[in-house]
């Protein structure tokens, strides 16, 4: 039996403020999903977007994304 259809990613849907926002990609960070600057040179860098109005988002949790820190569902999830 084929799986395929499942989604393999779950975003994390959250309403932002507007401001400048860095994703975690090492996932040290104690208030994911953003960094809390637990990161070292040895780590990937965080990702910084900006928001410039309040509004829900989904933050990518799989890493296929083609827009991260964004989902973009390639994983599969419909974005309601
Ligand atoms: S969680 Fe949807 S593309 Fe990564």
């Amino acid at each position: 039996m084929s799986h395929s259809d499942e989604p393999t990613g779950m975003p994390i849907r959250i309403t932002l403020e507007p401001g400048i926002y860095y994703r975690c990609t090492c996932g040290r960070s104690q208030n994911l999903p953003f960094c809390d600057g637990n990161h070292s040179s040895n780590t990937p860098a965080p990702i910084r977007f900006e928001i410039r109005e309040k509004q829900q988002v989904f933050i990518c949790t799989c890493g296929q994304t083609a827009t991260p820190p964004f989902c973009d569902s390639s994983c599969g999830t419909e974005l309601r």
